[in-house]
């Protein structure tokens, strides 16, 4: 296969440079198929890379004329060299930064999936998008999506459009943008989350999909499908839709990877909160320059430093093993050499810090991205313990710990700082992240990744629900001193129960 040789002879790292990633040919064939028998004679892909949709669109209808862009010429000159022997026009150019007046009738894309902060002329990216559609682009946003963004606005009259790209925006606040321009003039028809990414793209960490838009002037509604093999997609579009929601029903700041959990169980709200009722939860300190600003006591000493230099700190997950941090496990931590000292340098030096600063800057700690635009660069955010922390990270289970130790954290974990009228909830809130009624719940507000794995933003979890402080008092007092009594275990049966009734109870209004 041409993308098999090309891979091998551009090698990974041009390929993640240029977000390369090749459509699998029954995806392609699926995408083709659903805008041809929409009537589009031309189709158009802005990011054309080997060809697949051209490879599939032919195998479909040979006279159909194809067109579109590519930036990297490597991969251009590769496709001359070996492609399929019909040289469709392709144009060597920037996509997102050539703008016309052609309105396309067929567009089918499989866009450069980087993350914002690999998009290299983002600046200029987001003035052309003011300027030609008069939308302003959160500074977030993804190359994937700002291609989507562009299309749709290229899609003529009775045209139809298939984009395969990451669903994470479904899910984000910088996607907002692009799921109302979505929702304009009932543009948007389905989307199929591709539950078997993994045979599509074998490296994916990410929840992949396909949207489906067209513009006929109708409101129908958005079907949401998932497909659990590429073997489904032939059918999907006949088989009933996991949801089938009017455009009208839809919020642009909602999170729609909802819509396709088939169970949605109805909450009992009268007893739930937004957790920012209790507190908020922030993310951990990043420190720019680990190496340098974590260390272990043997380091501590040799280097040495004193406790006023030092600050107890988490800096990986796998360090807590427990539901509970306290003194005696951190003192363990320490005695087993885990580095867990945060080296916090206060103004004026003293002799030993102004040493130690002279060896981080002879290392070029000072020249990192973070620690360059800090004033003095080894000045760390300011933070203070938080009681409970949250894994940034899952896969089966939260991950949650009650800081007993005033341990502070780095960025594997959120951690939680209750309003002051809050705190004895604290533990309360502890035993309800570890039920299954919160996973279900908390679950709502996640993020989802490939490969099973999922993840919070601090935002998440500020809006996550939990329950009530008057629905937390009305468990006995003796089950829950029990529970907190075996952090470690697995609540007890009718703690769980009670945190089930959650889920039961009244529909929302
Ligand atoms: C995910 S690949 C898809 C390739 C092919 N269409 C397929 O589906 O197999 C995206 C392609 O877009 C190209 N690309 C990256 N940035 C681009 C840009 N700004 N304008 C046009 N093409 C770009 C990459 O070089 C890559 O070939």
């Amino acid at each position: 296969m041409t993308s098999v040789r090309y891979s091998a002879s551009a090698g990974l790292a041009h390929r993640k440079r240029w977000g390369q990633y090749f459509t699998a040919p029954a995806i392609a064939d699926f995408m083709c198929r659903w805008i041809l028998q929409g009537g589009a004679r031309a189709m158009f892909d802005p990011a054309f890379g080997l060809g697949a949709f051209h490879q599939a669109t032919r195998a479909i209808d040979p006279a159909i004329p194809f067109s579109g862009t590519e930036l990297d010429e490597n991969i251009l000159a590769f496709y001359q060299q070996n492609g399929d022997g019909s040289p469709p026009l392709i144009h060597w150019t920037d996509y997102l930064l050539h703008w016309s007046e052609i309105r396309r009738p067929g567009i089918v894309c499989n866009p450069p999936y980087l993350r914002f902060q690999r998009f290299v002329n983002r600046k200029e990216v987001l003035a052309a998008f003011q300027r030609q559609l008069g939308v302003k682009l959160p500074g977030y946003t993804n190359i994937a999506s700002a291609f989507l963004l562009k299309s749709l606005s290229e899609l003529e009259e009775g045209g139809r459009l298939a984009y395969l790209m990451p669903l994470e925006f479904l899910n984000t606040g910088y996607g907002e943008t692009i799921k109302q321009a979505l929702l304009e003039n009932g543009l948007l028809k389905a989307i199929i989350r591709l539950d078997c990414e993994k045979e599509a793209f074998p490296d994916a960490i990410t929840t992949l999909g396909i949207l489906l838009a067209a513009r006929d002037g109708r409101r129908d509604p958005v079907a949401f499908h998932t497909a659990s093999r590429l073997e489904d997609l032939k059918k999907i579009l006949n088989h009933p839709a996991k949801a089938l929601v009017p455009p009208e029903g839809l919020l642009p700041s909602e999170k729609w990877l909802n819509r396709f959990e088939t169970t949605r169980h109805d909450f009992s709200f009268p007893d739930l909160r937004h957790l920012n009722y209790y507190g908020t939860f922030s993310r951990g300190i990043a420190t720019g320059a680990n190496a340098f600003f974590i260390v272990n006591q043997r380091r501590a000493e040799a280097m040495g430093l004193s406790p006023t230099h030092l600050l107890p700190c988490i800096s990986r997950s796998a360090q807590v093993t427990g539901g509970v941090l306290d003194e005696a496990a951190l003192q363990g931590l320490l005695a087993r050499q885990e580095r867990l000292l945060l080296v916090n340098l206060v103004a004026p030096l003293d002799e030993t810090a102004t040493a130690y600063v002279a060896w981080g800057e002879a290392e070029g700690f000072h020249q990192r991205y973070l620690t360059r635009n800090r004033n003095p660069w080894h000045r760390l955010e300011k933070r203070t313990p938080a009681p409970l922390w949250f894994g940034v990270f899952s896969r089966n289970a939260f991950k949650v710990v009650r800081n007993r130790a005033r341990a502070l954290h780095l960025t594997c974990f959120h951690g939680f700082h209750p309003h002051h009228e809050m705190e004895p909830w604290i533990d309360y809130l502890f035993l309800y992240f570890n039920s299954r009624a919160a996973r279900t719940i908390l679950g709502r507000n996640k993020r989802r990744y490939g490969d099973g794995l999922e993840k919070f933003e601090p935002n998440d979890l500020n809006l996550a629900l939990a329950p009530t402080p008057r629905w937390f008092s009305r468990l006995p007092e003796e089950l829950v001193r029990h529970a907190l009594s075996a952090p470690d275990d697995a609540l007890p049966p009718e703690l769980e129960a009670r945190f089930d009734q959650l889920l039961l109870a009244d529909p929302p209004p």
